[in-house]
C-alpha cells in the first residue's frame, strides 16, 4: 500500500526505501543496520535526526579507518546554551585524515588516478595517481616540518587550483597543522589581514598563477602582505610557470627545487576526532571575516557521505567540481570528500570561457567526467554565448549535474538539464556553507527525474534538522510557507568554532535565535515540505557565489577622504546573481569629479579587499535615507538599486522622506 502510494506520488515526496535500496545499497550498506520499520526517506531522515548516535556512529565505523575507536558519537551539545556551547564528535577517537583520504586507496590501488589536474592551458591534463600524490604529500610534510611546523601550527595558502595544493593540503592534515587557504584573488591586505588574525609563520604560494590566459603574480602578492606582517617565518613557492620572480634568500624556499630532498614516507600524527582539521575565512554581514575551524572526523565523514550519496558517486566515477579550490566547496567537494571515497578529483584551474565557452564541454568530453558540480553564475554566463559551444562535444559521461553557491533561476536549471544534461541527467541543487561544511539541502538523485523539482534543494539531508522561523524565532509549520531557514540540531560537519573568537561563533550563530543555528538564508517550503532557498536574508550580498559583507566594502569606501558615509545593498544580476550597488555622500564635492573619485574607490576596494568586492554601481547623493534615530533604512536603498520603486513599504520613520525622490531620480539617471 505505502510502496505503491509512494511511487504514484509525481514528485516522490516520500521517497520509498526501495528506491533508496536500488540506488543506493552499493554505496549505503549501512541500510541494513537502521530499523525495518523505516520505509521511506522520511523514515530514515527522521531517524537519523532521532537516533543520530546510532546513524553517524555507524557509518563512522564503517567509512573511516581509526587508530582509536571513538566511544561516544557526540556530547549532546544544544544550540541553546549560549554559555558554553561546543558540539563535539566521535569523543577519544584518533584518526588521521591524510591516511583516510591517501594512504588506504595508494594501499589498495596504488595506480589509480586520484587528481586530473586541467591546466589553465587549453587541452593539457596532468593525471596525478595515488602513489604519487602519497609521495608528495610526504615530502610536503616533511619540508613543512623542517620549517619548524608542528601539529596545531597554521599554514597560510595563496594558491591556484593545482595538484600541488592538493599535496600541500594534505601535508598539512598529515602533520596536524591547519591549513588556511586564502583565495588567490584577494588583495595583500586581505592575505595580511588573514595571515596575522591566525599568525601564521608559514605560507605556501606560487610564483605566479595563469587564469584565462592571464598571469597573475602570487608570489608579489604575498611578498606585499608580509611587509605588513613581516614574522612570516618562510615562503614556500612552487614553480607554476618557468618566469622569475623577486626571490628573497631570508625567507623563500622553492618548492620544486628541495622537495626530493626529503624522504616520501611521513609517519602520519595521531589526531583526536575533535581536533582542528582546517580554517576558512568568510564573510558575514558585520566585522571582518571569520576564520572558521573545522574539525577532523565529523567533517570527513559527512563530507565524504554526503558526496557518495547526493552525487550518487561511484568508485570509478571522475567528480568534476570546477570551483576554486580556495572556497568550502573546493575544500570538501574536489580535495576531502572524492579523496576520502578513493575516488578521481577534477582541479580545474582555468575560466569557463577560457580560451572560448566550450571549454567545460571539452574539459567533459576529454577527462570523461561523470558529476559536473558548478555555479548558477557559470551556467548563466554560458546560456548567454549560445548553445552551439556545446554542439559538437560529447557529453554522454555526465550523469549528475550539480549547482551552488546560490540560488538557481528556473532557465539556468532548465537549460542545465535539456541541453548539457540532454534530459538524462539527475540534476541536484545544494544549499550548504562555509559554516556547514558540507551539504545540507539537495534532492537525493534516486528515482526518476520528474521526481526532482527544478530550482529546488527540496531535503535536508540525513542528520540535518531544518526548521523556518518567523521574525520573532517562531517555528513555522514547514508546509507552504516562508519563513529564516534555521538547524535545530548539530551535525558532525560543522564548523566548531571562530579561529580565536569563541564569543563571535555564538553570537553570529546561535545568539539570533536561541535554540537554533541561524543560516543567514531565507526559504520557502512547499506542500510536499520542500525547500527552496530564497537568499540571504542578513547584510550578506552573494555575488556569482561569492560572499561579501556590506559592512566589509562599507568600511573600505569610508577610508577614502572624498567619503563621508558610503551604504553597500544587492540588486539583481543578471548573470552573477547580484550585483553591489553602492551609495555614497561626499565630504566635499566642491571640485569633485565623478568619474575620477569612482575610479579611486573602485581602486581602493580591489586593493583592501578582492576584484569581485568592487561595487557595480556608485551613487553620489546628498544624504543617505535614515529613520530618526539615525539608521540607515537600507529596504529602501536594496529597492531602489533593484528597480522596484512601487514597493517602498512603509517610509513614515524616515527623517527626510523627500530624500527618496531625489536618490531615485539619480538612480533614474545613472541607469
Ligand atoms: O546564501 C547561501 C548561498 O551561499 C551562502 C554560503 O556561501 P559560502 O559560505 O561561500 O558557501 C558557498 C558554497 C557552499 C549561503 O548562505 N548558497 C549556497 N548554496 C546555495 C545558496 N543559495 C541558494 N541556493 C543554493 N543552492
Amino acid at each position: 500500500m505505502l510502496r505503491l502510494k509512494c511511487i504514484s506520488d509525481k514528485f516522490g515526496s516520500r521517497l520509498t526505501l526501495i528506491q533508496l535500496r536500488t540506488f543506493l545499497t552499493a554505496k549505503f550498506p549501512e541500510l541494513d543496520e537502521f530499523p525495518k520499520s523505516i520505509k521511506s526517506y522520511d523514515d530514515l531522515h527522521k531517524y537519523s535526526i532521532e537516533n543520530s548516535d546510532h546513524f553517524w556512529g555507524t557509518l563512522a565505523k564503517n567509512r573511516l579507518d581509526w587508530f582509536k575507536p571513538f566511544n561516544k558519537v557526540n556530547n549532546g551539545a544544544k544550540f541553546g546554551d549560549l554559555e558554553n556551547y561546543n558540539s563535539q564528535w566521535f569523543l577519544d577517537g584518533k584518526l588521521n585524515v591524510s591516511v583516510n583520504c591517501v594512504d588506504r586507496h595508494y594501499q589498495k590501488n596504488p595506480n589509480k588516478v586520484a587528481l586530473l589536474w586541467e591546466k589553465d592551458e587549453p587541452g593539457f591534463h596532468e593525471s596525478v595517481t595515488y602513489e604519487q600524490l602519497y609521495k608528495m604529500m610526504n615530502k610536503m610534510a616533511n619540508l613543512l616540518k623542517s620549517c619548524g611546523v608542528q601539529k596545531g601550527d597554521r599554514v597560510a595558502f595563496y594558491m591556484p587550483t593545482c595538484s600541488m595544493t592538493v599535496a600541500c593540503m594534505m601535508a598539512c592534515a598529515r602533520i596536524g597543522a591547519l591549513h588556511s587557504v586564502v583565495f588567490a584573488g584577494f588583495s595583500s591586505e586581505s592575505l595580511a589581514s588573514r595571515i596575522n588574525d591566525a599568525n601564521c609563520k608559514i605560507v605556501i604560494t606560487a610564483n605566479q598563477a595563469i587564469r584565462g590566459g592571464k598571469i597573475i603574480n602570487l608570489k608579489k602578492t604575498v611578498d606585499e602582505a608580509i611587509k605588513l606582517y613581516p614574522s612570516v617565518k618562510n615562503v614556500l613557492v612552487y614553480k607554476r610557470t618557468e618566469n622569475k620572480f623577486e626571490f628573497n634568500a631570508e625567507k623563500d624556499i622553492v618548492i620544486d627545487e628541495v622537495l626530493d630532498q626529503f624522504s616520501s614516507e611521513c609517519q602520519p600524527e595521531i589526531m583526536d576526532a575533535n581536533d582542528p582539521l582546517f580554517m576558512l575565512y568568510t564573510s558575514g554581514s558585520t566585522g571582518k571575516p571569520k576564520g572558521l575551524v573545522h574539525a577532523q572526523a565529523g567533517y570527513i565523514l559527512q563530507s565524504a557521505f554526503s558526496h557518495q550519496i547526493a552525487f550518487n558517486f561511484e568508485k570509478d566515477d571522475v567528480f568534476g567540481c570546477l570551483a576554486d579550490v580556495g572556497w568550502i566547496t573546493g575544500h570538501t567537494y574536489i580535495v576531502y570528500a572524492p579523496l576520502c571515497n578513493g575516488g578521481t578529483t577534477v582541479l580545474f584551474e582555468s575560466s569557463p570561457i577560457y580560451p572560448n565557452p566550450s571549454r567545460y564541454w571539452e574539459t567533459i568530453q576529454r577527462l570523461k567526467i561523470n558529476q559536473l558540480y558548478i555555479a548558477p553564475t557559470s551556467i548563466r554566463l554560458l546560456i548567454k554565448n549560445g548553445d552551439e559551444w556545446l554542439k559538437k562535444y560529447d557529453l554522454s559521461s555526465l550523469k549528475l549535474l550539480g549547482s551552488v553557491g546560490e540560488p538557481i533561476n528556473h532557465e539556468a536549471w532548465h537549460w542545465y538539464d535539456e541541453v548539457v544534461g540532454q534530459k538524462r541527467c539527475k540534476i541536484i541543487d545544494t544549499w550548504w556553507q562555509t559554516e556547514t561544511g558540507s551539504l545540507m539541502i539537495a534532492p537525493l538523485p534516486c528515482g526518476k527525474n520528474d521526481q526532482i523539482k527544478p530550482a529546488m534543494a527540496m531535503r535536508p539531508f540525513f542528520g540535518i534538522d531544518a526548521v523556518l522561523l518567523d521574525e520573532k524565532g517562531n517555528e513555522k509549520e514547514p508546509k507552504n510557507t516562508e519563513g529564516i531557514l534555521c538547524i535545530k540540531k548539530p551535525w558532525p560537519s560543522m564548523a566548531r568554532t571562530i579561529y580565536g573568537d569563541h564569543q563571535r561563533f555564538i553570537n553570529t550563530y546561535l545568539r539570533p535565535y536561541p535554540g537554533y543555528y541561524f543560516t543567514g538564508d531565507g526559504s520557502h517550503v512547499d506542500n510536499d515540505r520542500h525547500f527552496q532557498i530564497t537568499g540571504r536574508v542578513d547584510d550578506v550580498i552573494n555575488v556569482s557565489g561569492h560572499r561579501i559583507g556590506t559592512a566589509e566594502v562599507e568600511d573600505v569606501l569610508d577610508e577614502s577622504h572624498h567619503i563621508s558615509e558610503s551604504a553597500v545593498v544587492g540588486f539583481p544580476h543578471d548573470t552573477l546573481g547580484e550585483g553591489i550597488f553602492a551609495f555614497v555622500t561626499l565630504r566635499n564635492d566642491a571640485d569633485f569629479n565623478e568619474e575620477q573619485v569612482v575610479k579611486e574607490l573602485k581602486a581602493l576596494v580591489k586593493s583592501k579587499i578582492a576584484g569581485y568586492a568592487v561595487p557595480h554601481y556608485f551613487l553620489f547623493v546628498s544624504n543617505l535615507p535614515k529613520t530618526r534615530s539615525g539608521k540607515i533604512m537600507r529596504r529602501v536603498l536594496r529597492n531602489i538599486a533593484s528597480n522596484k520603486f512601487d514597493e517602498m513599504g512603509d517610509t513614515s520613520t524616515l527623517f527626510d522622506p523627500s530624500l527618496i525622490d531625489e536618490i531615485t531620480a539619480k538612480y533614474k539617471k545613472l541607469k
